[in-house]
């Protein structure tokens, strides 16, 4: 049960033979080519935050949901989460149980020949059941079963970014402080310390210092939530924040109307993190025509390599024209919500049509708003209060007047019931003309936001 944690031999077993479980598992793919409520198709979103919502509401907004043809099935692990309202049925449980996993798929789809899609919206379940369900049952684990033994590891995705030739930041595996040490000298200060299977910045540090490396992989041990004492070094690159951005780009792996899997790019989104965290995004990004290519060019190998249908979600840094992959997620990142108001079909809806097996057409993954920059903003709940504070109301009072007039925005809140210190809640959205604005626009929509929650005790 839990994580599957492999050892650095497993990991290199597992990149070399990708190429054979990708032609496997695309050789049983079939695509959808009707939905009719007298032979449903199903899709499980394992995981029903706000990226899960986008997803499960699709299937009601774009197909009329069950009485389309479509029935939606939602897991989390606790009551009241976002996608469970409009998923027609859903479950509370902790995923991490590969059990109980397990039976409340095969509930919802007794047989794997049924037309179905499962998706893994979240990474803190049990991979390794997965996997199995995936490669010896033939359900249709999305993007592929072994995508989140590789994304979620993040030696095995440096193995196989470095199969597939992509550029990075220098990097090193270690699982002691010598072998840190060992990795700072050969790329000199600041590093970067990760431990190999953490997400958010959990157990991350930044060493500038000799003093702050020789804390840097006891901080990381400590705080990677007992998923393992193995770290990746990177050499830190300052100018990522200082003169470069970052960028997710997003490719959906789809059937085409031939039927034949294809990949495609949507327009690349730039991101800002003043801290660990997604914090805002947005679209058109700004960077140049060929760092652009080169982004589109990373994502693709990766997405052509990895297989499957789905969207991948590439991770890069952007310095100039040099693009510097960083990470890959089998699934749509939170950096791309604000697809949500800038494309045809946000990526929510890209993930349950292109992993159902239905067409999708490049036209769709193209704006919706045209000539100006669309940026999301989170809404956070504040710093200072207690793990599962109850959300008491949202009040509407006073939100609008205090939105400067002109400002062109929308507000979605999640209706999470319960928050801790710094939890997402919501997104702002703001576009204009000028990116600036935009930006100024967002940041404004979401404080006014974050002040009209009202917290219980
Ligand atoms: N080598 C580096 N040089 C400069 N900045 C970096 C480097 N590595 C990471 N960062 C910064 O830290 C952020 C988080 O890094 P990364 O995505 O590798 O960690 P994570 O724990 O997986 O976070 P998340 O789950 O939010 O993606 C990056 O988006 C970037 O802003
Ligand atoms: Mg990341």
């Amino acid at each position: 049960m839990g994580i599957f944690r492999m050892n650095e031999r497993q990991r290199l077993q597992l990149i070399k033979q990708i190429d054979s479980l990708r032609k496997e598992i695309e050789g049983r793919l079939i695509p959808l080519d009707r939905i009719s409520p007298e032979n449903p198709a199903t899709f499980i979103s394992v995981g029903g935050g706000e990226l899960g919502d986008l997803a499960v509401t699709a299937s009601v907004r774009n197909y009329g949901g069950a009485r389309g043809g479509i029935v939606s099935v939602a897991f989390d692990k606790y009551h009241g989460f976002p996608a469970q309202d409009t998923a027609d049925y859903s479950e509370v449980f902790d995923m991490m149980d590969g059990g109980r996993l397990e039976e409340a798929i095969k509930r919802y789809v007794p047989d794997p020949r049924a037309p179905h899609a499962i998706y893994l919206e979240v990474e803190r379940i049990d991979t390794q059941r997965a996997y199995k369900l995936g490669m010896e049952e033939g359900y249709r684990i999305m993007s592929t079963p072994y995508g989140p033994l590789v994304c979620m590891d993040r030696h095995a995705t440096k193995l196989m970014f470095d199969r597939l030739g992509l550029k990075m930041t220098p990097w090193a595996y270690a699982s002691s402080q010598k072998g840190v040490e060992e990795a700072a000298e050969e790329f000199g200060l600041p590093v970067i310390v990760k431990p190999v299977m953490t997400s958010s910045g959990h157990g991350t540090s930044i060493a500038k210092t000799e003093k702050e490396l020789k804390e840097s992989y006891r901080h990381s041990v400590e705080h990677a939530r007992g998923v393992g004492d193995e770290v990746i070094v990177e050499k830190y690159m300052p100018e990522v924040k200082d003169i470069g951005t970052e960028v997710t780009q997003i490719v959906v792996r789809h059937f085409n109307t031939e039927g034949r899997i294809v990949s495609t790019c949507l327009p690349p989104i730039e991101h800002r993190r003043p801290g660990a965290t997604y914090h805002e995004s947005w679209m058109p990004a700004t960077i140049s025509s060929t760092a652009a290519s080169k982004c589109r060019d990373g994502a693709m190998k990766i997405a052509d390599f990895m297989g499957g249908i789905g969207i991948y979600a590439v991770e890069q840094f952007v310095i100039g024209d040099e693009v510097y992959n960083n990470e890959v997620a089998n699934r749509p990142h939170d950096t791309g919500l604000v697809t949500r108001w800038m494309l045809n079909k946000d990526e929510g809806a890209l993930q349950l049509a292109s992993t159902l097996g239905m067409p999708v057409s490049p036209s769709q993954v193209d704006f919706s708003r045209q000539g100006v920059y669309g940026v999301a903003h989170v809404v956070l709940a504040p710093e200072g209060i207690k793990d599962g504070t109850s959300v008491q109301e949202f009040s509407l009072r006073g939100l609008h007047a205090e939105i400067p007039e002109g400002t062109r925005w929308d507000l979605w809140i999640f209706g999470k019931p319960n928050a801790y210190a710094g939890r997402r809640m919501g997104l702002a959205f703001a576009y204009a003309p000028d990116l600036e604005k935009a930006r100024k626009d967002a940041e404004a929509v979401a404080h006014a936001a974050e002040k009209r929650f009202v917290y219980k005790g």
